[in-house]
């Protein structure tokens, strides 16, 4: 696996580069995998649900706040395809489930393209079969890291795709809290949305502990330290910092289930531990 593998939808109809590969290692819990347990997919193994049970066990709402965070993806996907929006750069793709970014574009839209980027090679290998039946050339998956921004401006694969002097919907769904402090996920925001025209814009979702008793707080980020990655939860004022210089569509920030919801909104949604929020540059 090289530091950048692209898998084209061109690769998956048959006749191109050789397919990516990757070390599963299914006896380590993986936190895409654990991911899509909690939204009922079928791309795991008896170690990501181990530990996903142990998180589930500390706190039963982090399976209703990752189903709440999917169907929020969905909506906010929705609304940004019927704004106008037509080119999506989704960052923190994850294995691909019922409902990814791209069906639900172009449903609203068939000429929408999309982006997928990861930096997982084995969120790749889950997702190359499963987005074969994407229009050709309108889907890409690619191997990226987020805390490089400026590779990914700079990725001659995006490009081909996005045309990013025109407006991109830049999509950091459950994402942001898998990058540290110390790697400046504010200064990481900025640079993405400053290379995007006006007319862009930035929908994300972020864990928080808000609605967490302070002694419980720390348990779930350690279940995820003993898998292969590192949580950092943030508040509501943390998670609104990354909107700085943008116009917030309503509701605002908010819950995931009170994003503009499909039906009348349950007692606990307010509580559900993601901040949802989708904005747009002046
Ligand atoms: C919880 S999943 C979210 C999946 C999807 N966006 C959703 O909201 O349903 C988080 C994804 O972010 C990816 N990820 C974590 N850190 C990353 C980074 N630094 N660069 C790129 N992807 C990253 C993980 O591999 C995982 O697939």
């Amino acid at each position: 696996m090289t530091d950048h593998q692209e898998i084209s939808l061109d690769w998956m109809s048959g006749d191109q580069s050789p397919p990516p590969s990757a070390e599963l290692r299914p006896e380590v819990p993986h936190p895409a995998r654990m991911y899509d347990y909690y939204i009922g997919g079928k791309d795991n193994f008896p170690a990501d649900r181990a530990a996903a049970e142990q998180v589930l066990a500390l706190s039963p709402l982090v399976r209703i706040s990752a189903l709440a965070n999917r169907a929020f993806l969905q909506r906010a996907v929705r609304t940004l395809a019927e704004q106008g929006v037509r080119q999506f750069l989704d960052i923190g793709t994850g294995i691909p489930s019922a409902g990814n970014t791209h069906e639900i574009a172009q449903s609203v839209a068939p000429s929408s393209r999309v982006a997928y980027l990861d930096n997982d090679p084995i969120v790749l290998v889950h997702g190359r079969a499963l987005l074969s039946g994407a229009r050709p050339g309108s889907v890409s998956v690619l191997q990226a890291d987020l805390r490089d921004p400026k590779a990914i401006l700079a990725d001659p694969a995006v490009r081909e795709l996005l045309d990013l002097d025109r407006p991109v919907a830049l999509l950091l769904f459950a994402i942001l809290h898998f990058i540290d402090d110390a790697d400046d996920p504010y200064a990481i925001v900025r640079t993405l949305v400053d290379a995007l025209p006006s007319g862009s814009y930035l929908a994300l979702s972020h864990a928080t502990a808000d609605f967490v008793d302070p002694n419980e707080a720390g348990k779930g980020p350690a279940v995820y330290r003993a898998a292969t990655a590192q949580l950092t939860m943030r508040t509501r004022e943390q998670v609104l910092r990354f909107f700085d210089g943008l116009e917030l569509l309503d509701p605002g920030l908010v819950t995931a289930p009170l994003w503009r919801p499909d039906q009348a909104p349950q007692d606990t949604d307010g509580e559900v531990a993601i901040w949802s929020g989708v904005a747009r540059k002046p």
